[in-house]
């Protein structure tokens, strides 16, 4: 049994606002971000957020994959940012869809959400239980950074991705292999404090948590970790780079993609980019690539693609498709 990706969407709120814009408001520059970054715009919700992005896209993907959203079995939404602390984003997604038949949840891993949820649901599928899922990337970051700290404000977009997936019993096609990592003792160098809540009984009051980072130990911990992981899922798998058409990665930083191309061997044209036009989307930012890929026709049956996130936790993971 295969789990395929049988249909992609990605959605991102219409307003956008690009470096100039930032500089107008803060003490930055076109110049520092895209040289340091790559990044030269990005989109930010001014109204609804995680649930209205995730139905969005997720939306597309049906459509692309010509599935009824009562045919869904299973929604697994990877963020950071849901709306409400319950209910999940994915059980808001399947009430907009009106997909009676799934059970929705969420799961947490930062910018490798992506990758954890669509190799949760891989497992999923392999017991048999289910037959066609919707994984959901999706997060509102603009609503966490602390847009007065320009390290780290300019960094992030909002946006989602989805992909629709089907366990396949014949064929070659789908997910191959598959690898996922954290590492809790470095979770420090990362962090989005949840909001403080008032309590009665202390005294505290309600206190906003905003993501800190320290930008050179994750840059240090991205270019060592993913090409590490992305060469031991290909030995498991019994192939190399050779074979790869398309190394999608988390889109944080160019230069981190551009080390990673250097220390795995690779050249940029294996490694598409569009952090120029989102920016960080944290966990949307795979599906949105690979949405964009699938619809620019660039994926042919038969294509190997590896997908590969580092992120908070610190996690790390890659996937081996063939599509
Ligand atoms: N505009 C202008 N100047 C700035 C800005 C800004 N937006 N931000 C920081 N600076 C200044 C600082 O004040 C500092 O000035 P100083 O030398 O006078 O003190 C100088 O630029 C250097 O600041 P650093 O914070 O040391 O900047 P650094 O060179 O490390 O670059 C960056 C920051 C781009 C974030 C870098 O650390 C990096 O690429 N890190 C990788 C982490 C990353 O990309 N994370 C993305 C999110 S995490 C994830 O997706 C997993």
């Amino acid at each position: 049994m295969k789990t395929v990706i049988i249909g992609t969407g990605s959605f991102a709120p219409p307003r956008i606002v690009t470096n100039d814009d930032l500089a107008e408001v803060m003490d930055t520059s076109d110049e520092w971000i895209r040289t340091r970054t790559g990044i030269e715009q990005r989109h930010i919700s001014d109204g609804p957020g995680t649930t209205w992005m995730a139905a969005e896209a997720a939306k597309l993907a049906l459509k692309d994959a010509g599935v009824e959203p009562e045919d869904i079995d299973i929604i697994i939404a990877a963020t950071t940012t849901a709306d409400n602390c319950f209910p999940s984003a994915a059980c808001e997604v399947q009430g907009i869809l009106g997909a009676g038949n799934a059970v929705g949840y969420d799961v947490s891993a930062a910018c490798s959400g992506f990758i954890f949820a669509l190799h949760t649901m891989d497992g999923l599928m392999k017991t048999g239980a289910y037959e066609t899922g919707l994984v959901i990337g999706v997060d509102n970051l603009s609503k966490v950074v602390d847009w007065s700290d320009r390290s780290t404000c300019v960094l992030f977009g909002d946006g989602a991705g989805a992909a629709v997936v089907r366990a396949c019993k014949d064929g070659d096609r789908g997910l191959l292999w598959g690898r996922i990592g954290s590492d809790g003792r470095k979770a420090s160098v990362l962090t989005c404090q949840a909001r403080t809540m008032g309590n009665l009984l202390t005294g505290t009051k309600p206190e906003p948590g905003y993501i800190a980072m320290e930008g050179q130990e994750v840059f240090k911990f991205a270019v060592k970790k993913v090409p590490e992981c992305v060469e031991s899922l290909l030995k498991d798998a019994g192939t190399d780079m050779g074979d790869v058409k398309y190394l999608v990665l988390h889109q944080a930083n160019y230069r981190i993609c551009e080390s990673i191309a250097k220390r795995l061997k690779i050249s940029m044209d294996k490694i598409p980019m569009n952090i120029d036009r989102y920016g960080n989307t944290s966990g949307a930012t795979i599906p949105i690539l690979l949405d964009e890929l699938n619809r620019q026709g660039k994926l042919h049956k038969g294509d190997r693609v590896v997908l590969a996130g580092f992120g908070a936790g610190l996690t790390w993971g890659a996937l081996l498709i063939e599509w």
